[in-house]
């Protein structure tokens, strides 16, 4: 397709067309000119990486109204509509071509036409009498191995700040691209749709995120809450696992932080998956170690070895129950006049932040995600309003944080991980830290088995458990089955290949109140680092290996100064045979529900596990002692 260049040119400044001629992309024009026809914005301002442009949208963005000025002057408010406040699963499809949708349909599919042919209707003069904005990031480093580069079209400034602060720029790597990369990005065209005097959405019956992963585009219009309308976020992650299925690397829902050693002249890699609300932030952020990112990581084959990138270069994180006490590092970065981004929480009457679990006194009234507030106001379905949404969040970039690892987050190969962890939210099953031992091991056992309890945060019954293979479900975009195995085989002719261990923060005593704190984590992490370096012994057990007693008092004293009772290793590490069989029984049902097709070498790995679990628990009964397991 020929772009028409008056079109493009009567859209948008000299200046921009500047830019974007400069980018000499066909395909980049063709999709700007169709959103520009179809969704009809008044203007379009074409970004480049300069800080006058970042700058442009910051201003816009407040002058829009889209945010608010706060008492610290680089600190600004957004608040999303009182019914946009999380990810709409229901309206997050896949549109999907006739040879795919039979086997994506567990994933949540629609029929490719029909689909297209409702979000095409659906942006149709949706952004008329606006102004859109243009920007270009890569996902990883630009111009590395792991660059995906993307291209974000929407006329919300708040969503283009958020990316700024979330997102590597990248028109230069655009700028540079050789002819045969020029077609290879992702596209992302997003509209806030029509808005109140607030400036919340509100078509939200005609809220919808569409995703093509044949075409690398998504689709999303009528909301504004950052999981819905962010490109860059869980869009793009949909996107690049099925690209990486294609192609043979990974993208995965994890953290990747360095761990220290004691004399801190080691640095150990980690990448650690847990569902959402199981950890990833806090144990990145434990204090003493260092954070390259808290959410979504590429892995690569780098010349045989396993490395990693975080693919962001901010943190979007749940600001609930941050505070000084328990998220020292966040809490003083969040009080500090920097570029930060609130979203949904309480503006005070002094135009200062409050949040549930701030550890600040909060102020009966203020302005919120329902507007104008004062404490004991109900909704329109009669509930009171809480302060702040729970949902509530925080975007700043990562280089504030004192414990942020440059080296590691610029380096455009990557860090060499050495260490993945998987950690579910597991009341009675799994102990708090166990290696693998074997990668394949791993995977089958700790990342297909991960399963996440409901709390009592979330409506509902407490306690329920949900399936989260990888941690990743909510953002598989192919057969679940294929996804498994190109894990497995992602290490095939690695010269060394990650040490993988769970971790189960949420273990339970026989009083319902969880067995560990949470700075615990710290000494799992430090003993996985040192089974890395070949430090510390291990008991064996029918899923793998743990650590000993005498280890733990050790690290516990040391890093928390708490006395480890034996007591409590010996409940923790208890090998629970029965609820192991029934975690494995439900691993296996839930792929055969999910993936059909399903390779019989997976269900037939769980069932070799399942008969080694049996023997165990004739031999040595229905719950292991650690120490007395023997093969
Ligand atoms: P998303 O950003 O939504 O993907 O979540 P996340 O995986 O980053 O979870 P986060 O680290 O923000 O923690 C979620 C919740 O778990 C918070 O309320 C934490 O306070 C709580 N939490 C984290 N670690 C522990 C722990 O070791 N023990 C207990 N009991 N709670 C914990
Ligand atoms: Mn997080």
């Amino acid at each position: 397709m020929l772009t028409n260049v008056d079109f493009l040119r009567s859209k948008m400044s000299e200046a921009g067309w500047k830019k974007l001629d400069a980018l000499k992309n066909e395909k980049l024009n063709a999709f700007i000119e169709e959103f520009a026809r179809r969704c009809n914005p008044a203007s379009i301002y074409i970004c480049d990486d300069g800080a006058a442009d970042e700058a442009y949208i910051r201003e816009t963005a407040l002058k829009k109204g889209e945010e608010h000025p706060m008492a610290l002057a680089n600190q600004t408010i957004h608040w999303d509509g009182y019914k946009d406040q999380g990810r709409d699963k229901r309206a997050t499809r896949y549109i999907a071509y006739p040879e795919d949708f039979e086997k994506m349909k567990s994933l949540g599919t629609l029929p490719y036409e029909e689909g297209l042919g409702e979000i095409l209707g659906i942006a149709e003069n949706i952004m008329e009498g606006k102004e859109a904005v243009v920007k270009f990031f890569a996902e990883g480093p630009a111009r590395s191995p792991f660059t995906v580069p993307c291209v974000q079209f929407t006329d919300s400034f708040y969503v283009a700040h958020s990316e700024c602060l979330l997102y590597r720029p990248a028109y230069d790597h655009f700028l540079n691209m050789k002819a045969a990369e020029k077609d290879d990005f992702f596209r992302f065209i997003h509209s806030a749709g029509k808005t109140d005097e607030r400036n919340c959405s509100v078509n939200l019956d005609k809220r919808r995120v569409y995703i093509d992963t044949r075409n690398d585009i998504v689709y999303s219009m009528n909301n504004q809450y950052a999981g819905n309308s962010i490109g860059l976020k869980k869009h793009s992650m949909r996107l690049a696992i099925n690209k990486s299925g294609r192609e043979g690397w990974l993208c995965e829902h994890m953290f990747l932080m360095a761990v220290l050693n004691e004399k801190k002249n080691r640095k150990t890699y980690f990448a650690g998956a847990y569902p959402s609300a199981c950890g990833k932030t806090s144990t990145a952020m434990v204090p003493g170690e260092k954070i390259v990112g808290d959410d979504i990581v590429y892995f690569r084959n780098i010349k045989g070895e396993f490395r990693g990138v975080n693919v962001e270069q901010g943190i979007f994180g749940i600001i609930k129950d941050v505070n000084a006490q328990d998220d020292p590092v966040i809490f003083k970065n969040l009080m500090l006049n920097q570029e930060t981004i609130f979203s949904n929480i309480l503006l005070g009457p002094d135009r200062t932040p409050y949040w549930q679990g701030c550890g600040m006194e909060t102020p009966a009234e203020g302005r919120n995600h329902h507007g104008a507030w004062k404490k004991g106001d109900k909704d329109e379905e009669g509930r009171e309003i809480p302060l702040a949404h729970p949902n509530s969040r925080y975007t700043i970039r990562l280089d504030y944080l004192d414990n942020f690892d440059k080296e590691g987050f610029e380096a455009k190969e990557g860090v060499k991980v050495q260490g993945v962890l998987y950690g579910g939210r597991d009341s009675d099953t799994t102990v708090p830290v166990e290696e693998s031992p074997s990668w394949e091991n791993g995977i089958m056992l700790k990342a297909c088995s991960l399963e996440s309890e409901t709390t009592s945060a979330t409506l509902g019954q407490e306690g329920v458990r949900s399936p989260s293979p990888m941690a990743n479900l909510d953002f598989v975009s192919y057969p679940l089955g294929e996804y498994v195995l190109n894990n497995l085989n992602f290490v095939r002719g690695m010269k060394e290949t990650p040490k993988i261990f769970s971790t189960n923060y949420f273990m339970k005593g026989p009083d319902g109140k969880f067995m560990t704190g949470k700075l615990a984590k710290k000494v799992w992490l430090r003993w996985a680092e040192g089974r890395i370096h070949g430090e510390y012994g291990a008991y064996e057990t029918p899923t793998g290996k743990i650590p000993l007693s005498a280890d733990l008092k050790n690290l516990f004293k040391l890093h928390l100064d708490e006395d480890f009772s034996e007591a409590d290793y010996e409940y923790l590490f208890s090998f629970r045979c029965d609820k192991w069989l029934e975690k494995l029984a439900r691993t296996a049902a839930f792929f055969k529900k999910m993936d059909p097709d399903a390779q019989d070498r997976l269900f037939d790995y769980w069932k070799k596990a399942a008969k080694k679990i049996e023997a165990a628990k004739k031999k040595y009964g229905a719950v292991i002692k650690p120490g007395d397991y023997k093969g």
